[in-house]
């Protein structure tokens, strides 16, 4: 079947959730991803932060053959090795005691929201359940993690949502104090890089301050690092630039490298108010996915690793920060490590279009924002390969209709 088929079949079959480019991938390697045409792109998505390793990575695809020939599947009935392995990585690398595996990162945050109500109404009594949570923030899709969602346009025609929900300014802390209150909040969410919201990093204040308000106020302090940790910042997780540890953390996204996975690290105290049958999940923590993300986990946590990603995040800012002394049209340039948002004066979707014919892929984030969220693998030459693009494009979209 030629593409064109495919695309009209796709029209005829699947549920118009997504809207997307008329393109049909076929393969990836590295840091490029390859159309029905043969057309290489430049993978600046990394498949919205998922990536890490870039497409097909040999050890992953190693550890995934290895394992695909040894058990997939057998549920949380019983044990399995890569799981156990994997939480004992987990833990090793954060400030978590304990971990519960899920499939994504929004069954990552509902796990959250129930275990700081659980220990919330164990703690301090049934009228604790209230949850603070981020304007512009995004926690993903399902209904409890929509709530936390703190833009509108996420909401439309899916009301009502969870009780119990306030929403607070990010990087505002005296508007989050005057929405806590001693005996009806449990926890307070807040995303240390907020990706789709457009890529805003809290301020140093902003976290401590956040930490600081938990501990005064009893409640317990929940970090979605589900875009911005497992490496992207340039660190394992985001929070260790702000020298605090949170009480409880979601990771989803790059854990098993592309396959579905997030997990939930909590500590002992947190842990301590769940027992046998009080959350749980089919899927979750299967050893096929647990069996690549300890190899994921593994590369990540490398030092050397790490500062790869630093050294090709400040390559990455410092390259846009000159490109946006030449172009007026770019507003301002700001991010962490491999995770970099570029806010422009005109719309960022036609930027996207246009990248995109010239071998670039790269993800919104709102209107404005173009958001730069490479394979962590990336190089030096790919940086820089990508900026010379988006120059082009950009270039392009402003000459007046009529004469390109
Ligand atoms: C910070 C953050 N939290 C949660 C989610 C939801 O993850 P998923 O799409 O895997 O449910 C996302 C997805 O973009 C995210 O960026």
């Amino acid at each position: 079947m030629g593409t064109w088929q495919m695309l009209k079949m796709e029209k005829e079959s699947l549920l118009a959730a997504y809207s997307r480019p008329d393109i049909l991938f076929t393969h990836g390697h590295g840091v490029y991803l390859y159309d029905s045409d043969g057309k290489k792109y430049l993978d600046f998505t990394a498949g919205i932060a998922v990536n890490a390793l870039g497409h097909c990575d040999p050890g992953a695809v190693q550890v995934l053959q290895e394992q695909s020939q040894k058990l997939w599947h057998c549920s949380n009935l019983f044990y399995t090795e890569p799981p156990i392995r994997l939480a004992g990585r987990l833990t090793e690398a954060t400030f978590a005691d304990k971990i519960f595996f899920a499939n994504s990162g929004a069954e990552a945050v509902e796990g959250a929201i129930k275990l700081a109500r659980k220990w919330g109404h164990e703690i301090k009594g049934e009228e604790c359940h209230e949850i603070i949570a981020m304007q512009n923030s995004f926690h993903g899709r399902t209904m409890g993690a929509l709530s936390l969602t703190g833009q509108n346009k996420f909401w439309q025609g899916y009301d009502p949502m969870l009780p119990g929900i306030r929403f607070a300014e990010f990087n505002n802390l005296d508007s989050v104090s005057r929405l806590v209150n001693k005996d009806k909040t449990c926890a307070i969410i807040v995303e240390p890089i907020q990706g789709e919201g457009g890529v805003h990093v809290a301020s140093t204040p902003f976290l401590q301050g956040l930490r600081r308000l938990c501990d005064a106020n009893d409640c317990l302090l929940i970090l979605d690092e589900i875009q911005c940790g497992m490496g992207r910042s340039g660190r394992f997780c985001c929070y260790e630039w702000y020298d605090i540890e949170p009480d409880i953390m979601v990771l989803a996204k790059p854990l098993a490298g592309g396959l579905p996975l997030s997990a939930l690290l909590v500590t002992q105290d947190v842990a301590d108010h769940i027992k046998p049958g009080q959350h749980g999940s089919t899927f979750g923590g299967g050893p096929l996915t647990t069996a690549v993300a300890d190899y994921v986990v593994g590369r990540i946590t490398d030092p050397a690793f790490l500062q790869h990603v630093a050294a090709m995040g400040d390559h990455l800012l410092k390259s846009l920060q000159l490109l946006q002394d030449e172009l007026p049209a770019i507003k301002e340039v700001r991010g962490q490590g491999l995770i970099v948002g570029v806010e422009l004066n005109i719309p960022a979707k036609k930027v996207i279009e246009v990248c995109t014919d010239f071998g670039l892929l790269l993800c919104p984030a709102g209107d404005h924002v173009l958001r730069f969220l490479p394979p962590l693998i990336v190089d030096k030459k790919q940086i820089e390969e990508a900026v010379e693009i988006l120059e082009d494009a950009i270039r392009e979209c402003l000459v007046p209709t009529g004469e390109n």
